[in-house]
């Protein structure tokens, strides 16, 4: 059987994130021959284009991790209707030099859990403009955006029973979709 690995990024630092936590429970409903591996974007300098020639070796790291996955998982808050700054730094350090984009034709999921009841619509929306830009495909259906709810999570960090049924569907449809992409 064939081995994925997806590079998954987080866009939230809070020591509770729910999107943290989203990420951990999705992984656990993907099938044993899908891995992810969570990119550390938290150590990267704030990107300065005069650094294009000699990049931070956290650049050089992300963007080996991008280049080594399969597939691309973004799981993120919505700050102020949009992605947070962190996530976007991180995606434009991995699109540069110019014409050395990491990024280009890894499918991407996106997904994103947020207190307020517009679920990250507005966030996943930006991020989706962004990736179409640097030639990510995205997965368009089915969007998911997920409300903080006290029984999205078990008490084993598992998705909930309320939200089962539909985060096992999304990831189904995600890795045969992925697969889809993904040319073995
Ligand atoms: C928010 N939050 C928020 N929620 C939302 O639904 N739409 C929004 O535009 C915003 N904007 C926003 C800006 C900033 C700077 C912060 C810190 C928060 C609330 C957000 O949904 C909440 O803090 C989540 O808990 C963030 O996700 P994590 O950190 O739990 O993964």
């Amino acid at each position: 059987m064939s081995q994925y690995t997806i590079a998954v990024f987080v866009g939230s630092l809070r020591r509770d994130s729910f999107n943290r936590k989203l990420a951990h429970a999705m992984a656990n409903l993907a099938p044993a021959n899908f891995t992810f591996e969570q990119s550390q974007i938290d150590d990267l300098p704030l990107y300065n284009q005069d650094d294009d020639d000699l990049p931070a070796l956290a650049v050089v790291r992300l963007k080996a991790e991008i280049k080594k996955a399969h597939g691309l998982l973004f799981i993120t808050p919505e700050y102020n209707r949009s992605l947070p700054g962190m996530l976007k730094n991180a995606i434009d350090h991995a699109s540069r030099p110019y014409g050395q984009s990491a990024w280009t034709g890894k499918p991407a999921g996106v997904l994103g859990v947020s207190v307020g009841a517009v679920g990250t619509a507005l966030a996943q929306q930006h991020l989706r403009n962004v990736l179409a830009y640097l030639d990510v495909p995205t997965l368009g259906q089915p969007e998911a955006f997920i409300q903080a709810k006290d029984d999205l999570f078990d008490a084993s960090g598992n998705i909930g029973e309320s939200h089962r049924s539909f985060m096992q569907g999304w990831m189904n449809q995600y890795v045969d979709w992925v697969k889809h992409y993904t040319v073995k």
